[in-house]
């Protein structure tokens, strides 16, 4: 039985302010919740002050964005895993498509960050989707092994069970168009296959799995109750405390 995990990304929202705002009616909101795994990631300024307000919380786990795979030096604008480490960061979201697109991070950049990722004990969030055009072509399957493989190059199994999945489509970003329940879990067990052929079955029976892209209150229980669907990556309804909470309520609803 995978436990369900369901994190928000804020992408470039929320001051400190405003992170101390939410986090206020939020604990509240999810007062009940219980057997769902709860992540914010906060842009990198809001880090530190929400993990002293979560105080080493287990109910709310603490992630960030992004990070830069070196260990340290002359690399001017980037943070590096120690650095998340020390504020007690669990997760961290690697190759979300905005950072691909805009950023023009590369399978092989992704790599090295999933793997830098794991020799510092940060479990990355990996994200994976295909484009419209790529949908369209019907090479949505083909661009999910192509960027699976390219990404857990070198992951062990042992390594792929602390590892998320977070499957994308582009094209549901932002958008307010979902992927149906049937494309997201199609796009799902086919992520789990592919999975499966880099480590084995039980392997990836394990790996939880998450659907991201216009995930809101009214759609997010069919999502999260389709069989490979573990999870959501949640940006634009993550910015709001009751709707992030209605989400969470709805993947901890059987
Ligand atoms: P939206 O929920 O705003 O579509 O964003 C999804 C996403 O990119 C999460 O990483």
């Amino acid at each position: 039985m995978r436990k369900k995990i369901i994190a928000a990304n804020w992408k470039m929202n929320m001051t400190v302010a405003e992170t101390e705002s939410f986090l206020e009616s939020f604990r509240l909101e999810i007062e009940d919740v219980t057997g769902v795994e709860i992540v914010i990631a906060p842009p990198f300024t809001a880090l530190a002050k929400l993990s002293e307000l979560l105080g080493g919380s287990q109910k709310i786990r603490l992630g960030a964005q992004n990070f830069y795979f070196e260990k340290s030096g002359a690399y001017t604008g980037e943070i590096s895993a120690t650095m998340l480490r020390e504020l007690f960061v669990k997760y961290v979201i690697v190759g979300h498509s905005e950072r691909r697109a805009i950023f023009g991070e590369t399978d092989a950049i992704i790599n090295q960050k999933v793997l830098a990722a794991h020799a510092s004990e940060l479990k990355p969030i990996l994200c994976v989707g295909e484009t419209l055009a790529e949908r369209e072509a019907g090479k949505e399957k083909q661009v999910l092994e192509t960027q699976l493989r390219g990404g857990l190059a070198g992951v062990t199994p042992g390594q792929l069970l602390d590892t998320v999945i977070a499957y994308e489509p582009v094209w549901a970003i932002g958008t307010g168009k979902t992927a149906t329940s049937a494309q997201a879990q199609d796009a799902h067990a086919h992520t789990r296959a592919v999975i499966a052929g880099l480590s084995d079955q039980a392997t990836a029976d394990k790996v939880r799995i998450q659907y991201g892209g216009s995930v809101k209150p009214a759609n997010a229980r069919e999502l999260l109750h389709q069989p490979d669907i573990d999870g959501a990556l949640v940006g634009g309804a993550s910015l709001e405390a009751r709707s992030f909470a209605e989400i969470i309520k709805a993947g901890g609803e059987e």
